[in-house]
């Protein structure tokens, strides 16, 4: 990949000049089955200007509750895109049809209008989840005809794709737009791709510029997005059985509270209340032990399995709690 990105052919992307991003963008959008894909500098500016080329100032976007959109993008769809968030609490990140459609304003002149409809395929914070496609499907269709779009914060859809067996196209088609992270899991070190339509694609692009992710010789970037768009779905289902082995591993814990059974793909979230930690001092007991995670709550701690750690890795991490909890007893 470092070779690739040194040998990149490179031209300026702000006048649409840059070869590689201009391949990247293209291959994006030829297995998504769509018309366009645009290069963005990260997943958040990507769900971002989803957001802003969907939305008006004043209306509302119906997300789920853990949703990183909701969660871990700054508050950004308010503090710039002027738009309120109206979240849903579902189980394991999942929302159902009936939930989104309570939550749906009534068209009234003197109500904030339902702008947009988000979803999060997998789910992060409820540990990876994956949404059934035919029920992205029904959601994107029932609410098409309720007149609203669906955006999919789709970072890890290939590790849905992975659980699922199936084609990120055929998984996505509903959708009025698709983000997906080239980093995390496809292990490319920077980018994240916008797949839809032409139209909506050349709009992202001002949006893009307004944002300050118009990018010039982005081509070294875009390189190393080539082969993580191409190399790195293939090797997810290893980061998804090191995942099981490492939810299987941590189940055995005493103190430990995790269900392997709820791991579909990559991440591992887990309890460790009643091994006597919170999940801030736990994090830091085991930094110092060389294994690193982060927190969901002030219990619970993520774990994530990725193309730099392998089984080894993964059982002595095991190894590695099990020692720290038991001498913390
Ligand atoms: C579901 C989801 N959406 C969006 C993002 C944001 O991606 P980035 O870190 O590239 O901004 C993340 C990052 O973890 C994520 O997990």
């Amino acid at each position: 990949m470092r070779k690739a990105m040194a040998g990149a052919e490179v031209g300026d992307d702000v006048f649409l000049e840059d070869p590689t991003v201009n391949r990247l963008q293209e291959r994006a959008a030829e297995i998504f089955g769509r018309e366009a894909a645009l290069f963005v500098p990260s997943g958040t500016m990507g769900n971002l200007t989803c957001l802003l080329a969907h939305t008006h100032p004043g209306q509302e976007v119906i997300c789920e509750e853990k949703s990183h959109i909701y969660n871990l993008e700054m508050a950004s769809m308010s503090a710039v895109g002027g738009v309120l968030p109206r979240p849903i609490c579902a189980e394991d990140g999942i929302m159902g049809w009936e939930q989104i459609a309570r939550a749906i304003r009534p068209k009234i002149y003197s109500r904030a209008q339902t702008g947009l409809l988000c979803l999060e395929n997998t789910h992060n914070m409820a540990g990876g989840s994956v949404y059934p496609t035919k029920l992205a499907h029904g959601i994107c269709a029932a609410a098409h005809d309720a007149g609203l779009r669906v955006h999919l914060d789709g970072s890890r859809i290939f590790n849905a794709a992975t659980y699922l067996g199936e084609g990120v196209a055929e998984m996505t088609k509903k959708f009025d737009s698709v983000q997906f992270c080239l980093s995390k899991g496809l292990g490319a070190p920077v980018g994240s791709m916008i797949v839809g339509s032409r139209s909506f694609a050349e709009r992202c692009r001002s949006i893009r510029k307004m944002l300050g992710g118009g990018m010039r010789q982005a081509g070294v970037l875009a390189a190393a997005g080539l082969i993580a768009l191409e190399k790195g779905p293939g090797r997810l289902s290893v980061d998804h059985e090191n995942a099981t082995v490492l939810a299987d591993g941590l189940s055995r814990v005493p103190g430990i509270r995790v269900n392997p059974a709820k791991v579909q793909t990559n991440i591992v979230i887990y309890d460790v209340r009643q091994a006597g930690f919170s999940s801030s001092d736990f994090l830091a007991e085991l930094a110092r032990r060389g294994v690193r995670g982060v927190p969901v709550d002030r219990e619970k701690v993520r774990m994530v399995t990725h193309l730099d750690v392998d089984r080894h890795d993964v059982e002595q991490a095991v190894e590695t709690i099990r020692e720290m909890v038991k001498s913390s007893s």
